[in-house]
């Protein structure tokens, strides 16, 4: 595909799942917040290569396909899907690597805002003395 046609693609992909309203860029690729980025620093990622690995996510990773929620997957799914979607993808070392923390801090992420809306569920719903 030339490059011209591949920008229109995927303009026309964005756009149209922005006015579909059924699934939001973030609800595919939650963006980078204070969560993210302090999971990231735990693992010596920074905000930025966080960024980076959402924008490949968004963009070389839907060359062929439009990319699926992130969190539709678990870490051991996609431990196995990432390395043969990279190599699809011919990403770098350093792409790979950007790709695959940020795909483990949303997971990270989800994973905490779970436990927490189960902690609050619990007070919630626990008999008061
Ligand atoms: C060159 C085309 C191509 C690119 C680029 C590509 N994919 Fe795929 N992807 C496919 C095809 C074809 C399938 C379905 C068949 C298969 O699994 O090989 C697929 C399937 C998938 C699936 C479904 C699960 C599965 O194992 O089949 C996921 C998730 C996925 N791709 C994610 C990604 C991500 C993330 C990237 C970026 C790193 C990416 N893809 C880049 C072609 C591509």
């Amino acid at each position: 595909m030339r490059m011209r046609t591949k920008a229109i693609v995927l303009t026309c992909f964005l756009s149209g799942i922005v006015i579909s309203g059924c699934a939001t860029i973030n609800d595919l690729a939650p963006q980078i917040n204070d969560t993210t980025v302090r999971l990231g620093a735990m693992r010596k990622i920074n905000a930025d290569q966080l960024e980076q690995g959402r924008s490949i996510y968004l963009t070389q990773c839907a060359r062929c396909h439009s990319p699926e929620p992130v969190t539709r997957y678990s870490l051991q799914q996609w431990n196995t899907i990432l390395p043969r979607m990279c190599d699809k993808a011919e990403l770098n070392q350093s792409e790979r690597a950007m790709l695959a923390a940020y795909v483990e801090i949303v997971l990270e992420a989800e994973r905490q805002s779970n436990v927490q809306t189960d902690a609050e569920m619990r007070t919630v719903h626990s008999p008061s003395n």
